[in-house]
């Protein structure tokens, strides 16, 4: 089985949130379902040094009127397809925005791009290969399939939806430049609202839609989830379902990540303490006993830091420490920056993106929060697990899904991970966090919950194992409509 995924993120060689995660773990963990996966990403700054002097396997002579070519790279055991433009991917930001997070203006024909080189490799661009199934994410490659129903190429598409929030819409006139016919401007593809939706055309267009969790699934059916588009997601229900993330047990292992100053494991949660000191000192925080609290996160409403930033006062008037890593929303910066000038010793937040703090902080720290209005599914808490750092999450999406909450029963039962909070405001989050506090102070039921946290099994083999049943499931209805 030959799969072509499509992908704007891609880790370890471009990220901004949990799309790069997913997209860079998944085609290693079908390899073991013998599913070959190859994926098309653009040539950003940071991807193209990958690139050897081997001639490109295609030249553009006219990618939405620039000149481009695509190369075949293997990387850190990824096999890819890299679109080399550099009028639409050399640039100083990151993927989508400017140095001051300002939208690229020629996002449109930069995304576009993507998805129409990932149609033609669907279509036969390259003699000797060519893909069974198409795998989309998010609105950047959505409209791949619009692409190549035009074209008349009927190989399957799944599109994974990691984000609603997010759908690519602009002006209808670009209709012309994007070079789609009159008919795909029709409610039942990419007309929105007078506009064009990228996502909606790949949600209308597409085999088969998932959700990175069998909650967010049922959710976006619903007007407060749906972002505009439950009922579109109403409309191809029978298409659509869940499978919840998993993570990279390597990248993401106390016994072996190469950033922690002290490894550990189930067996020495013990040693788990001994971050805790580089911790604090990285941080420039009061080296006494009391909790760590922690969020590592897009500082955005989606993640709810607003409410955090509300509730931290309480967080460090009962002894514990906040660290916030994270970047985002102008506004919410402020609002963070300016709390913990308030609290010096005892609150600190990182403005940026720092993938081995990242790390540092799920060691050294005692409990994560994620606050989230709604999360597709959320990584952060999968990775806060593995570390024994446990998790106060709101009861949402993804979060609800994956962590149990420690309540009498779960704990009695030696199922509890986390602790889940409802409703997502500052009551709500209040209540989680001394929830969590008055847990932290009894060590025996502290140190059970982290076990159990710890052995909790988020691996990419269940769901990667999901994924290439539903290949297969659309490869022979393919075959079958073919004959
Ligand atoms: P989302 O994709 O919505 O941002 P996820 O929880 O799925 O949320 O994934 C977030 C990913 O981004 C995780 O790998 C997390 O560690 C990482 N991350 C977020 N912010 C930062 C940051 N400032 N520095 C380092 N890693 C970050
Ligand atoms: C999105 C979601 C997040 C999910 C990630 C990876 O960015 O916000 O919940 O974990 O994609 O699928």
């Amino acid at each position: 089985m030959k799969v072509l995924s499509s992908t704007s993120e891609l880790f370890p060689f471009i990220k901004t949130g949990g799309l790069a995660d997913v997209t860079g773990a998944l085609p290693k963990a079908l390899g073991a379902f013998g599913v070959e996966v190859k994926t098309v990403l653009p040539g950003y700054p940071q991807v193209m040094p990958l690139l050897s002097d081997n001639p490109p396997l295609v030249v553009f002579n006219d990618l939405f009127g620039e000149r481009a070519a695509l190369h075949h790279v293997s990387a850190e055991g990824l096999d890819l397809f890299v679109i080399d433009a550099p009028a639409l991917f050399d640039r100083s930001g990151g993927p989508y925005v400017d140095a001051r997070g300002i939208d690229y203006p020629d996002n449109w024909k930069r995304f576009a791009s993507l998805s129409l080189v990932t149609a033609e490799i669907a279509n036969g661009l390259l003699p000797g290969w060519g893909p069974d199934i198409v795998h989309t994410h998010d609105w950047q490659s959505a409209l791949a399939s619009v692409y190549m129903r035009q074209a008349g190429c009927s190989t399957p598409v799944v599109l994974t939806v990691h984000n609603l929030a997010f759908q690519g819409q602009y002006p209808a006139y670009l209709l012309g430049s994007l070079g789609l016919s009159p008919n795909a401007y029709t409610i039942d593809c990419l007309e929105y609202y007078g506009d064009l939706s990228y996502l909606k055309g790949g949600l209308m267009t597409a085999d088969a839609i998932t959700t990175v969790s069998p909650t967010y699934a049922r959710e976006v059916l619903t007007p407060k989830y749906g972002m505009g588009l439950q009922g579109v997601l109403r409309k191809r229900v029978g298409s659509l379902r869940g499978v919840v993330n998993g993570i990279d047990q390597d990248i993401w292992n106390p016994e072996t990540d190469h950033h922690l100053p002290v490894n550990y494991g189930v067996h020495d949660i013990g040693s788990k303490f001994a971050n805790r000191m580089p911790l604090l000192k990285r941080f420039k925080l009061d080296t006494d006993d009391g909790p760590v609290f922690a969020a590592i996160s897009r500082l955005t409403w989606q993640k709810g830091i607003d409410i955090l930033v509300e509730v931290s006062g309480e967080i460090v008037s009962r002894g514990g420490k906040l660290i916030v890593l994270g970047r985002g929303e102008r506004s919410i910066e402020e609002a963070l920056v300016a709390t913990a000038a308030c609290f010096p010793g005892r609150m600190a937040v990182e403005l940026g993106y720092c993938e081995a703090d990242a790390h540092l902080i799920h060691a050294g720290s005692d409990i994560v929060v994620q606050p989230s209005r709604f999360e597709p599914c959320g990584l952060t808490q999968l990775y806060a697990l593995r570390y024994g750092t446990i998790p106060v999450v709101s009861r949402t999406g993804g979060l609800a899904e994956t962590i149990i909450d420690a309540n009498d029963a779960a704990i009695s039962a030696g199922v509890a991970t986390g602790f889940q909070f409802d409703p997502v405001d500052g009551s709500g989050l209040r209540d989680g966090i001394h929830r969590a506090y008055d847990a932290w102070r009894i060590p025996s039921i502290w140190r059970r919950l982290q076990k159990q946290a710890m052995q909790a099994d988020f691996s990419w083999q269940r769901s990667a194992g999901q994924y290439a049943e539903l290949y297969l499931e659309l490869q022979k209805r393919h075959v079958r409509t073919e004959q």
